[in-house]
């Protein structure tokens, strides 16, 4: 068996984690059978600072026959955040369906949290995120009337898109915990959420076996910090699901440890895998960033491509080093390289 996927480093960390995270996917597969056919892209900020775009014009089409998407970061200082967001993931992800936003959330061994006293089982959750509509639009603008200047970004919430998100998270939890909370703001805001509101309670009817509730987005970013342990499955709004995400990594191992896949679930476009961390410009080019997220994101592409042994694996040869402790980044605590701990994961999977 022989997977094409399309690698986009992008900028920053990015390429130093994408780099260890082929390294080790490469290995998993060799060990399970199949091939993985990378084709390499420089789609970047970089690219976008010498030739004006983040990516070609046909960049969506060329990525339409891959099997899957692996990206790492794109962001870099002086380039506006919402080009490299406009530029590049935004038109993938909308052009290939990709409206599911999945991250999951876990304690993962050797590391602790920074809630105290909070067992792994109590930690485990997962963000389903609207990705491909809500907050992220481009209606709106600046103007200037007789009151001063002003500005209107107006949301889409299409009935399709919040039922087919809400549904996916349903689905989800009757494989887990059974328990569905959904981000809501419709004191405040009040068109698109009281309309996300009664698709769920409408969708939520349908799943009798499910737990579930709405909470204000407030109260959901308190309740995960002091009761996450009553939290499963988790949807929200493009925005919304946004923040909680890189909270619930925040609460868990931090950003170096958390993956994401933005999935197109009729599997009829490539999904796209990428950590849910940024470019950290901060220490890019020290080769000291974490690559678990990257990993991970890796072990989530493998599952989707029917690969479910070698992502196994994958999560296993991760836990273990972990575990051991004895090759760790500096934000685990630790001394190693990138690359240490790359090829120390690489190296457990054959030990396994
Ligand atoms: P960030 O996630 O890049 O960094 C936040 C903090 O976490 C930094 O202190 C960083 O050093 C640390 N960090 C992140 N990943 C780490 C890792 N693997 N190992 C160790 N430490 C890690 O978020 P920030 O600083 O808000 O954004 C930086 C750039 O990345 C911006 O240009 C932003 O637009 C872009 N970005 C891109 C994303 C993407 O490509 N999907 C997602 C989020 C941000
Ligand atoms: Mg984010």
């Amino acid at each position: 068996r022989s997977y094409q996927i399309a690698s986009i480093p992008g900028d920053g960390i990015g390429v130093d984690v994408v780099i260890e995270a082929r390294k080790v996917l490469d290995r998993a597969a060799a060990l399970h059978g199949f091939d993985l056919g990378w084709t390499e892209f420089d789609w970047s900020c970089e690219r976008y600072a010498r030739t004006g775009t983040m990516m070609p014009e046909d960049g969506v089409e060329q990525l339409s026959a891959f099997d899957g998407i692996f990206l790492g970061a794109v962001g870099f200082p002086g380039v506006p955040d919402h080009v490299s967001l406009w530029g590049l993931l935004i038109p993938i992800r909308r052009a290939f369906a990709q409206y599911v936003n999945l991250r999951p959330v876990r304690l993962l061994p050797g590391t602790s949290s920074v809630l105290k006293n909070r067992s792994a089982e109590e930690l485990e959750m997962v963000i389903v995120r609207e990705n491909s509509e809500g907050e992220y639009s481009t209606i709106g603008g600046r103007q200037t009337g007789p009151a001063g200047e002003f500005a209107v970004q107006e949301s889409v919430f299409t009935r399709a898109g919040v039922e087919r998100i809400i549904r996916y998270a349903f689905e989800l939890a009757r494989t887990r915990a059974g328990r569905v909370c959904s981000a809501t703001k419709s004191n405040g805001i009040i068109h698109t959420m009281p309309f996300w509101d009664e698709i769920f309670t409408e969708v939520a009817a349908g799943y009798p076996d499910v737990h579930s509730e709405q909470c204000h987005i407030d109260a959901l970013a308190a309740r995960m910090v002091q009761q996450p342990d009553r939290l499963d499955v988790v949807v929200g709004s493009n925005l919304f699901g946004d923040i909680l995400s890189d909270l619930a990594a925040a609460i868990t191992g931090g950003l170096g440890m958390a993956p994401s896949g933005n999935i197109n679930p009729a599997g009829e476009y490539p999904s796209m895998f990428e950590a849910v961390h940024g470019s950290a410009p901060d220490i890019a080019g020290q080769g000291i960033a974490n690559p678990v997220a990257q990993i991970l994101a890796g072990a989530m592409m493998l599952e989707h491509l029917g690969e479910s042994a070698a992502a196994r694996a994958v999560n296993a040869a991760v836990e273990g080093v972990l575990a051991a402790g004895e090759v760790a980044t500096p934000d685990l605590g630790g001394k190693s390289t990138t690359a240490d701990l790359g090829t120390a994961i690489a190296a457990a999977l054959d030990a396994s």
